[in-house]
């Protein structure tokens, strides 16, 4: 599939289907619509009053032309009220006219959206997204691919933004990036293990110059990295802590660091996690450390004046006669003592170890990502993260990072007193503090592992990783859920 742009006036484009968009509060044809609708004896009208279109956000109609007309279908989608137009508005109409493209068996495809001209490039940019994303399907898991699923649109023509292949081309870099971080949160945790995600991450730093360093067990051991290695201890697999690098040209303008929580499989360890808990579903427990991937891919591709870390301790949650006991004390590779009270809340233990390790790379600003908390799902449901930091600039940043992605953050409190619920009678601290205000007591966890001057904040996607159905430009599974604000972050 291939977009492009496109100069061809509207009435003048040939092709399998035409969409177009129509505001909730404007329902009319004028202009070239106007006209086309002459052209088509009246097809587009009649199509708007039978499915009584209401121009709502997100609804798509769309019917066959009479034969013998320059276009063979049309796609009308709902824009929502005029002045709430923005962006992301444009990024998931484009994806509705893509799944309405699909859906109509269509080979060539042009789209017409209202165009901002004085933001043309970014425009361009999120209709491509959109349709990127919305078209993007995983049929690796198939013997035979499923005849209705089959991606059948070649050609995306986007109208009136011709000259703007520089945007489609950042685009397609950007969601390169989210495919792959859907890809790698989706495969079961039979497929996606340790060893490959550091065979993955060895790959982008061959195909992108990366650098690249993977520290196995014995290098963490020497690293005190007690609290990663005590949750690794279960495992067959070898435990693998992935260190990637970005690093520019010239001199960089700043120096950044993204974390991935990377368990490839949570069963709870021996506080197993319980029937009805959701553990079938916990091989996206590694959707961190893939967003990060995914950004890697991008920020590779892209080429921006930063220099840019991706950690990721890379492990899965197991019982064996090996596993850690709950009660268990761990020391980690910042000396501190954690007394493990339940053994599933393993991804702050893990990360525990990455920030110390990411604390000592010296750079302006660290962000982890980890699918950390059901009680983050409680309180913010499945499309919206949590962010906690510790510093208003760096949460000033990644909000603006995020509403230009169209990813959405909500800065939570960081409750000091909240410390109080880990606080351990035998060791410096325990990993699970009461279930309410549980994401914030896992984010005042990560916080004891770093330095007090650093600019750093922790996403907890948990409830955006994955999606139940087809929403917005993520199709029903993986999500990808960060890399998009994370290119935006480190390039925007
Ligand atoms: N990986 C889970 C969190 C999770 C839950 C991710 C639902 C995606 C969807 C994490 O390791 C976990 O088990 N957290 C526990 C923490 C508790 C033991 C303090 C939880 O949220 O129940
Ligand atoms: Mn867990
Ligand atoms: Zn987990």
């Amino acid at each position: 599939m291939e977009v492009r742009a496109s100069n061809t006036p509207l009435l003048q484009w040939t092709g399998d289907s035409l969409a177009f968009g129509l505001f909730e509060d404007a329902v009319e044809l004028t202009g070239d619509l106007a006209t086309l609708d002459e052209n088509l004896a009246g097809s587009i009208k009649e199509l708007i009053a039978e499915e009584e279109f209401k121009g709502k956000a997100g609804s798509t109609i769309y019917t066959r032309v009479p034969p013998g007309n320059q276009i063979r279908k049309l796609i009308v989608v709902g824009l929502g009220k005029s002045e709430d137009l923005n962006l992301d508005s444009l990024r998931r109409a484009a994806a509705s006219i893509a799944r309405a493209g699909k859906t109509q068996k269509c080979k060539t495809l042009a789209i017409s959206l209202p165009i901002d001209s004085q933001e043309l490039a970014a425009t361009a940019q999120v209709i491509a997204e959109g349709v990127e994303l919305a078209l993007y399907e995983d049929t690796r898991f198939k013997s035979e691919p499923e005849e209705e699923k089959k991606t059948t649109v070649e050609t995306v023509d986007l109208l009136g933004l011709g000259g703007q292949e520089a945007a489609i081309a950042r685009a397609k870099q950007i969601c390169s990036g989210v495919i792959l971080a859907r890809e790698l949160v989706a495969a079961p945790a039979n497929e996606v293990t340790p060893i490959t995600m550091a065979q993955t991450a060895q790959a982008l730093a061959q195909d992108y110059g990366l650098q690249v360093e993977v520290l196995d067990k014995e290098e963490c051991e020497k690293l005190g990295m007690g609290a990663f290695l005590g949750v690794a201890k279960a495992s067959d697999l070898p435990p693998k802590f992935i260190h990637l690098t970005y690093k520019p040209q010239g001199t960089p303008k700043r120096k950044l660091a993204i974390i991935g929580k990377g368990l490839t499989f949570d069963s709870g360890g021996l506080n197993i996690k319980g029937a009805g808990s959701g553990i079938e579903t916990m091989k996206i427990d590694m959707g961190g450390s893939a967003a990060t991937f995914g950004a890697a891919k991008a920020i590779g591709q892209i080429k921006p004046d930063v220099e840019v870390h991706f950690i990721s301790a890379v492990t899965e949650n197991m019982i064996s006669g090996h596993a850690m006991h709950p009660g268990d004390i761990l020391k980690a590779s910042n000396g501190k003592t954690i007394e493990v009270n339940n053994t599933d809340a393993e991804g702050r233990l893990t990360l525990a170890d990455a920030l110390v390790f990411t604390d000592k790379l010296g750079v302006d600003a660290i962000v982890d990502l980890a699918t950390l908390t059901g009680a983050c799902v409680v309180a913010l449901g499945n499309d919206i993260a949590g962010m906690f930091t510790n510093n208003d600039d760096l949460a000033k940043e990644l909000e603006a990072a995020g509403e230009q992605a169209g990813e959405k953050l909500w800065r939570m409190p960081m409750e000091e007193r909240y410390f109080e619920g880990l606080k351990s009678g035998i060791a410096d601290m325990k990993n699970t503090g009461p279930r309410p205000g549980g994401s914030i007591t896992a984010a005042l966890f990560l916080k004891q592992f770093v330095k007090d001057t650093a600019a750093w904040a922790h996403l907890d996607i948990a409830g955006p990783v994955w999606a139940d159905k087809d929403n917005g430009v993520n199709n029903t599974g993986a999500t990808g859920f960060a890399v998009r604000t994370l290119v935006e972050w480190v390039t925007g």
